[in-house]
């Protein structure tokens, strides 16, 4: 047992959004709008691609998995904010804060793994057309969406055992809307050294390999677009691509926005607009980029409406 003025924190506050008394209501009325259509904009793509039989191919059933952790991963952190935002004391407790942490870690690497397997998806799909049923089989499919699930797991446990050894002292102001990784560093008072080590090492396993593996993807599938120039493969090649490169470039460019940017003066305020965008706008996004330029998708929507009146006017 540690002596001294060290005391076992019980809970944390987090400070959420640094937004004025006043405009507290317009903000949560925006956020729980803004967490609404995430939810049933992802949950359309989902029921979509289940009741369609045409989109049962690998890149929809990618998509339905990426549509799925979209919701889980806004809603770790949008419904305690929104709920603190109403509560006088916003406090999570330390168990809580740490559930926090490892759901987020889980589904923020769950989205990058699956970025990977669609882009090698659409890379089989271009470069080998002819052998895409036979290399892109169901079996390979559910392997790749289970690799994501058991390193992702594998990753968020270890990150949150490795805190769960830390202690908190009197400080336990958590000056961010939900229990960050970083931010709870910045409050430990015991050695953080290997924890800061470990954010290295699987930070570039997470973040860094899979951008090299989508960037090394699309070097492919162009080349192998330029070798044969021809109008039709183009216009094949960027509408299945366009969408899958729209939501990776959303995807890195506010995790390089975050790391990359030099620091402004208030590094507190500007990660906490990063942080929304990652949390609350990027999942939002998702379906709608899916959604709207995507011919598939809308045909779906067209037959299972046309399924549905048809249904109720023989019904009438
Ligand atoms: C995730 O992907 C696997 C493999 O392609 C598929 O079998 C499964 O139905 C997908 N899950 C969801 C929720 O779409």
């Amino acid at each position: 047992m540690k002596m001294g003025n060290q005391s076992i924190i019980s809970e944390f506050l987090l400070l959420g959004l640094p937004i004025e008394p006043d405009q507290r209501d317009l903000f949560y009325v925006l956020f729980l709008a803004m967490y609404l259509t995430t939810v049933l904009g992802n949950l359309l793509i989902i029921v979509l691609i289940h009741l369609d039989s045409q989109l049962h191919t690998p890149m929809y059933l990618f998509l339905s998995n990426l549509s799925l952790s979209d919701i889980c991963f806004s809603s770790v952190t949008i419904p305690k904010l929104l709920h603190n935002m109403q509560s006088q004391v916003p406090s999570i407790p330390y168990a809580g804060c740490l559930t926090q942490m490892y759901f987020f870690l889980l589904f923020a690497d769950l989205e990058s793994f699956l970025l990977v397997a669609m882009a090698y998806d659409r890379y089989v799909a271009i470069c080998f057309p002819l052998h895409y049923t036979t290399i892109m089989s169901p079996k390979l499919c559910l392997s790749l969406v289970a690799l994501s699930w058991v390193l992702t797991t594998l990753i968020s446990l270890l990150h949150t055992l490795l805190m769960a050894r830390l202690s908190f002292c009197a400080d336990n102001v958590i000056p961010h809307f939900f229990c960050d990784m970083s931010t709870l560093l910045k409050l430990a008072c015991s050695d953080i050294q290997i924890n800061e080590m470990m954010i290295f090492i699987l930070g570039g396993l997470v973040i860094i390999v899979p951008f090299l593996l989508i960037f090394a993807s699309y070097a492919r599938i162009v080349s192998s677009i330029l070798k044969v120039p021809s109008a039709r493969g183009m216009r094949k090649a960027f509408s299945t691509c366009g969408s899958h490169l729209s939501v990776v470039s959303l995807f890195y460019g506010t995790i390089i926005g975050l790391y990359l940017c030099p620091s402004a003066s208030n590094s507190t305020v500007k990660e906490t607009i990063m942080a929304v965008m990652y949390t609350v706008v990027t999942p939002m996004l998702n379906p709608f980029i899916y959604s709207l330029r995507n011919q598939d998708i809308k045909g779906a929507l067209q037959r299972i409406f046309t399924k549905w009146a048809i249904q109720f006017s023989l019904r009438q």
